[in-house]
C-alpha cells in the first residue's frame, strides 16, 4: 500500500513569509496543468492506495471543474478500495459549497485548512487573502456538507503577536474542536518579502508559546503525536505519519517530492517544463537519490524521532557509533528507551535539531 501526494503550485498571491512553491492562479495555465497531473498519474495507474493527500500551494483557488476533473482521475486511475485517509487542503478565501460538494462526493474525508491566526490586524500582517470570519464560515459550511476531520493551521510567534494573544488565539481555536491542530513556529525563509524586510523573530517567545500549547491543549483532550502536530484520539494523521514513519510515497506535480523503491526523487520545480515533460511522455524527475542502508538508517532516526508517542524502532541504531550517541543522550535523559522504541523524553523535543545533528555522521 502507497500514499499519494499531488501538488497543486497556485495561490491567489504569495503570502509574505512562505517560501513553498507556489506562483500565482491562472485558469488556462491551471487547466494544462491538471491534464499534465492526470497524464503523470496513468504512470502509476491501479496502484492500491491508503493514503492521498492534496496539497499546495492552494489546492481550493482551483475552479470546481478543475477539482472535480482531478478528482475524478484519481477514483478512476488508482485502486482506492481500501484508502483510509484523503485530504484537500483548503483556503477559506476559495471555498464554495459546491468544491465542498465535490470534494465529498469524490471520498475525499479529510480538510486542511490554513487559518494562520484568529487575528485579522496579524493575518493582513502575514499576507494572508482571508479574514477570521470568512473561516468561520468555512468552517460552518465544511461540518454541514458532512466532514469531521479538519485539520486547523495556525503560525505562532509571529512579530506583534504576544504570548497573551496567542493564548487567546488558542481559546478561540479550542471551540472548532477540530480533529487535528498543526502550529508552526513562524520561520523567515530566504526569498520572502519578511526575509526582504528583515522581520526577525524571537526564539524565547515561540518557546514560551509552544510550551503553553503543550500544557494547554494536553488539558483539553489533545494528543501531542508530532512536533507540530495535535490531534484528538484516532483523527492523527495517517498520511502523513507514514511520511514520519519513513514509508514510500508517490509524489505527482511540479516540484513535488516522493519516495520510491529506496529512490527519493524530486519533480521539475518549473510548472511549463513539467507539463512539457509529462505530454512528451518525458520523466520529470530531475532530483533522484538512493536511501543506502545507513541513510536509511539517519531518516528513519530523523523523521521517526518527531513522533512523541510512536517514537522510532531501535533497530536503526543499528551501527557502533549510533549506539555511542544513544547511549549519551539516554544517560542524559533526553531520550528514553521504551521497550524496543526509542524516543524523546517529556519536554525535550525542543532539543530536536541538536539531537539529530548528532546522527549525522
Ligand atoms: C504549504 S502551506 C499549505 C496550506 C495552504 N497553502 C495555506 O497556506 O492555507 C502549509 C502550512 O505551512 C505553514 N507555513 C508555511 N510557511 C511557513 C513559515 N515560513 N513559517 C511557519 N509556518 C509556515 C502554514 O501554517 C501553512 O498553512
Ligand atoms: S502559505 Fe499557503 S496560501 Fe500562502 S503563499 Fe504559501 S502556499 Fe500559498
Amino acid at each position: 500500500m502507497l500514499g499519494l501526494y499531488i501538488h497543486i503550485p497556485f495561490c491567489k498571491q504569495k503570502c509574505f513569509y512562505c517560501n513553498f512553491f507556489s506562483i500565482r492562479y491562472e485558469e488556462d495555465f491551471a487547466d494544462e496543468y491538471i491534464d499534465a497531473l492526470i497524464k503523470h498519474s496513468l504512470d502509476f495507474k491501479d496502484k492500491a492506495l491508503d493514503s492521498v493527500y492534496i496539497g499546495g500551494g492552494t489546492p481550493s483557488i482551483l475552479s470546481s471543474k478543475q477539482i472535480e476533473k482531478l478528482l475524478c482521475c484519481i477514483n478512476d486511475k488508482f485502486d482506492l478500495s481500501k484508502l483510509f485517509e484523503f485530504t484537500f487542503e483548503l483556503n477559506s478565501d476559495s471555498t464554495t459549497l459546491e468544491k465542498l460538494t465535490i470534494l465529498k462526493n469524490y471520498n475525499v474525508n479529510r480538510l486542511s485548512i490554513g487559518l494562520e491566526s484568529v487575528d485579522d490586524r496579524l493575518l493582513s500582517l502575514l499576507g494572508r487573502v482571508h479574514n477570521f470570519n470568512n473561516f468561520c464560515n468555512v468552517y460552518d459550511l465544511a461540518r454541514q456538507v458532512g466532514f469531521n476531520n479538519i485539520s486547523i493551521d495556525l503560525m505562532y510567534g509571529i512579530s506583534h503577536q504576544t504570548l497573551k494573544d496567542w493564548k487567546n488565539a488558542l481559546r478561540k481555536v479550542l471551540s472548532f474542536n477540530s480533529a487535528n491542530l498543526s502550529l508552526y513556529p513562524l520561520s523567515i525563509e530566504k526569498d520572502t518579502m519578511f526575509y526582504k524586510r528583515g522581520i526577525v523573530t524571537s526564539e524565547y517567545v515561540q518557546r514560551d508559546m509552544y510550551d503553553f500549547s503543550v500544557e494547554f491543549l494536553e488539558q483539553n483532550g489533545y494528543n501531542h503525536y508530532e512536533i507540530s502536530n495535535w490531534a484528538r484520539s484516532g483523527k492523527e494523521s495517517f498520511h502523513n505519519t507514514n511520511y514520519w514513519r519513513n514509508k514510500e510515497y508517490i509524489a505527482i506535480g511540479a516540484g513535488a517530492s516522493g519516495y520510491l523503491n529506496r529512490f527519493r526523487y524530486k519533480n521539475v520545480e518549473n510548472i511549463k517544463e513539467y507539463i512539457k515533460l509529462i505530454n512528451k511522455g518525458l520523466n520529470a524527475q530531475f532530483e533522484k537519490e538512493y536511501i543506502d542502508d545507513k541513510l536509511y538508517s539517519f531518516e528513519s532516526i530523523m523523521l521517526g524521532l518527531r513522533l512523541l508517542k510512536e517514537g522510532v524502532s531501535i533497530k536503526h541504531f543499528n551501527n557502533k557509533y549510533y549506539q555511542n550517541v544513544l547511549k549519551r543522550c539516554i544517560d542524559e535523559r533526553v531520550l528514553v528507551q521504551d521497550n524496543n522504541v526509542i524516543k524523546f523524553a517529556k519536554g525535550y523535543e525542543f532539543l530536536f535539531n541538536e539531537i539529530v545533528s548528532k546522527f549525522v555522521i
